[in-house]
């Protein structure tokens, strides 16, 4: 070998040290190949965890969420977008502080397509009343929703840790440290002919499914290229100020009506909650919005692409492995199983492991799973264990609507 290229390693060297990232870890970033003579661009996984949790402090550390949510959520929000907007959403180049994807969402039909790492979502029903669409009275068809999530340097330190050892992640090493930030961006297909709010929202690219949107498939359809549209931006932060779930969730709706020179600006929160509990409620909800919202269970928060039948918390506090219960309650009887407060290490059912209101951790952990259980051939794994591996993927997402519970809470835009 040449002397020059011995030469070359001690700086090498210094530099991964300097990154502190020694955790650089080797797992897929898309479910689908990049296809020949693309130009456009693609994903790749922030997966350099750090090796030390960091030493940060968090610009929200005065402020209390239980008494100043907005201002709570409006300083997160700032903290998400910083250095994010600039990189492209390239968390990895972010030059302010780096954030972190977590590993295995790529897999099955609805895992991350190659230009932005977005994972299908749940699907907008098309209205069952004409008028009354979950997006507002303008539209007619059902969307399907695409979303890319990603951890900032403290929950990417603990993503690292679970996922040390590639193909026996450790769900119980899934409690994740304090100030840990975890956000997530989603985009529709609705355009703004039916969602006129939508006009000059965020656009991007993403590999998403052939979908006409008079039918509402999901499952293993075919992936194109296409147009999709920021609507929600979901924030959650681990905060012991919390009471019992020592998490804040928050979410921003877009409004194309609304001053902003950019979209970010244009985005406004939908509201915050810290537990189900609705008296006194653990939320608080911005009624000027000037948006059409549906809210979720009994006026709980949730986001426009969200199900109304759950709540952020609710749905959130189900994450463990493997994942023995559906997200949402299946009947009104269980609700209140469903709507109260769990602390993050506590599972949602007996003998689950909880992944710390974590849904993409239990998620990908799930995958894993499912992909080691197809590899080992039919037969190798119970039926009953399958059943459970494939649960997340089949409730919650798609459900229809209740008609014995209390669902949605509307209220007119611009109240
Ligand atoms: C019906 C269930 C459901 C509801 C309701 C829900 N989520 Fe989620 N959420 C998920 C699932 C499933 C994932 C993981 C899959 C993904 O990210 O694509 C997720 C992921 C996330 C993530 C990424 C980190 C993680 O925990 O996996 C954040 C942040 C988040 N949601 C915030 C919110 C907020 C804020 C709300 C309420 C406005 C909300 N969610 C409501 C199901 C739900």
């Amino acid at each position: 070998m040449a002397k020059s290229s011995y030469g070359a390693l001690p700086g090498l060297l210094v530099m991964l040290c300097l990154s502190g990232a020694s955790n650089a870890a080797n797992f897929p970033s898309s479910h689908d190949k990049v296809p020949a003579g693309w130009k456009g661009p693609v994903f790749r996984l922030s997966q350099a965890y750090p090796s030390k949790p960091p030493e940060e402090s968090l610009p929200w550390a005065a402020i209390d969420p239980t008494e100043q949510p907005e201002q709570y959520a409006q300083a997160m929000y700032a903290y998400v977008l910083e250095g994010n907007v600039e990189a492209g959403w390239k968390v990895q180049n972010n030059k302010v502080r780096k954030w972190y994807h977590v590993p295995w969402m790529h897999y099955g039909d609805s895992g991350r397509e190659f230009i932005h790492g977005m994972t299908r979502e749940r699907t907008t029903p098309a209205p069952a009343t004409p008028g009354k669409g979950e997006l507002g009275p303008q539209q007619t068809r059902c969307f399907q929703n695409w979303a890319v999530g990603f951890y900032n340097s403290a929950g990417g330190y603990q993503v690292g840790k679970i996922w040390k050892k590639a193909t026996k992640p450790d769900a119980a090493l899934a409690q994740f440290p304090e100030g840990t930030v975890v956000a997530k961006l989603l985009f529709t297909t609705a355009p703004d002919t039916e969602v006129p709010y939508l006009k000059n929202t965020f656009e991007w690219d993403g590999n998403i499914h052939v979908f006409s949107g008079k039918t509402c498939p999901s499952g293993a359809l075919a992936r194109r290229p296409q147009k999709v549209r920021l609507l929600q931006l979901d924030m959650a932060v681990k905060d012991s100020r919390a009471p019992v779930t020592g998490w804040v969730f928050a979410t921003l709706a877009y409004n194309g009506d609304a001053a902003g020179v950019t979209p970010w600006e244009r985005m406004k929160l939908v509201g915050v909650m810290w537990g189900n509990d609705l008296s006194p409620a653990q939320q608080w909800i911005n009624t000027a919005i000037g948006t059409p919202q549906h809210l979720g269970a009994d006026g709980r928060l949730n986001g426009p692409v969200d199900n109304p039948r759950s709540s952020c918390i609710s749905c959130h506090a189900t994450a463990q492995t493997p994942m023995n219960s559906p997200m949402i309650p299946p009947s009104a009887a269980d609700a209140p199983r469903w709507f109260k407060n769990y602390p993050g290490n506590q599972a949602f059912d007996a003998g689950s492991l909880p992944t710390d209101y974590s849904l993409q951790v239990s998620m990908g952990i799930q995958n894993l799973l499912r992909s080691q259980a197809a590899k080992a051939g039919p037969g190798k794994v119970a039926p009953e264990e399958m059943k459970l591996l494939q649960r997340a993927f089949d409730s919650g997402l798609d459900q229809p609507l209740p008609v014995t519970m209390k669902g949605t809470t509307e209220y007119p835009a611009g109240r």
